[in-house]
């Protein structure tokens, strides 16, 4: 077996070198490579697939959720509750709104954010919440919009890993004010190379949005707010549409493929990911816990497999923050600290070929055996 790398985005590009050949070259005859057709059309076409009226295109999802932020009118010194088991741009963007991420700790089943623990971390300066659907799985939003309601608090829905993530049929990204997605190239819906969308419902976001992303202007050479430049790439959106229509089919391969994880390793000591029910994970990473995680990681390595950890630091822990003050220190979010250091991410995308993932499953059940 040669080596299965963690991820490999060239085996997509190969099955469809014709297609995105042919996408660059119209792209690159008509000559408009910014805010033309190809990103308007793409973030209808994005937005009615997360079920939302607004999609705006903007050059990441760290500016995805900075903007939305912005756009639900979060200002310096205020409070956005999140989690410190995520990405680090989760907390960047939140310090880029001049806001202050605070985090609670998590449910150790699904990772995610634990509805229980919210209204304790509640002051008079808090104004959002930040749910992330982390690895691609849905938060609990059913808990969680009732007590964003009863406070009235904002909600600003991480989804950069839950492209297609649904709870009872609805989709990551339309529930709270606006959802905010990342499309890095590794992504369940990746360019190739950064861009991201915030999503919506709400018309005067929308419109904020769409002014924020351009200097803040309607017209053009005219500001009407202070903004920055975030735009969506004209090009990046050409290939974002062509590959929106198979991200169904990629979802269900990612599914497929969870599933023959969870048979082959259900009788284990490791801990697989849990899924509650009414929610449709896409696995955007497949996360197991285990003992002795180096000696377990290092084997796979010797067997040609490469994991990774997502991630390995929670965000309270780590110097920037630590130093700017963010969070309660070592201690203070004891399940989130405690699973960093047993989570291990195995090889998951829709181009994993069935006998690499027998394989990996066959050294999984040896290293667990051995380490
Ligand atoms: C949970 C989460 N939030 C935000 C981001 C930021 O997205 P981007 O890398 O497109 O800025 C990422 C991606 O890395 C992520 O995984």
């Amino acid at each position: 077996m040669d080596k299965i790398p963690f991820g490999d985005l060239s085996r997509q590009y190969k099955k469809y070198r014709n297609e995105f050949d042919g996408i660059t070259k119209a792209v690159f005859e008509k000559g408009n490579f910014i805010l033309g057709e190809n990103v308007s059309g793409f973030e209808k076409e994005f937005a009615a697939y997360c079920g939302c009226r607004y999609g705006t295109g903007v050059g990441s999802g760290t500016e995805a959720l900075h903007l939305a932020l912005l756009a639900c009118g979060i200002k310096a010194g205020d409070e956005v509750i999140t989690v410190a088991n995520t990405a680090v741009p989760t907390a960047a963007a939140i310090r880029l709104a001049g806001a202050v991420p605070v985090f609670a700790d998590i449910e150790e089943s699904t990772f995610n954010i634990d509805p229980a623990l919210i209204e304790s971390c509640i002051t008079d300066k808090t104004k959002a919440v930040m749910p992330v659907h982390l690895y691609g799985n849905p938060c609990d939003m059913d808990r969680i919009m009732p007590i964003a309601e009863k406070y009235g608090l904002k909600v600003i829905e991480d989804c950069a890993q839950s492209h297609g993530a649904e709870l009872k049929e609805k989709r990551a990204g339309s529930f709270g004010n606006a959802g905010c997605f990342s499309f890095y190239p590794s992504k369940n819906l990746g360019a190739f190379g950064d861009g991201g969308m915030v999503v919506t419902n709400d018309a005067e976001i929308a419109e904020k949005l769409k002014l924020l992303r351009n200097y803040g202007q309607q017209n053009r050479y005219f500001s009407i707010i202070e903004g920055i430049n975030t735009r969506l790439d004209e090009l990046q959106a050409a290939y974002l549409r062509f590959k929106l229509k198979h991200l169904e089919g990629w979802n269900e391969r990612r599914i497929e493929i969870a599933g023959k994880y969870g048979n082959a390793l259900k009788k284990t000591c490791a801990r697989l990911p849990a899924v509650d029910k009414g929610c449709r994970h896409v696995y955007h990473l497949y996360v197991i816990r285990v003992k002795n995680r180096d000696r377990f990681m290092d084997y796979l390595e010797e067997k040609g497999i490469k994991t990774l950890i997502h991630y390995p630091y929670p965000i309270h822990l780590q110097e920037a923050y630590k130093k700017a003050g963010i969070g309660h220190g070592a201690g203070s979010l004891p399940v989130t600290e405690k699973v960093s250091k047993e989570i291990v991410s195995l090889p998951i995308y829709p181009e994993l070929y069935d006998e690499e993932v027998s394989y990996i499953s066959e050294v999984i059940l040896e290293a667990l055996k051995t380490v």
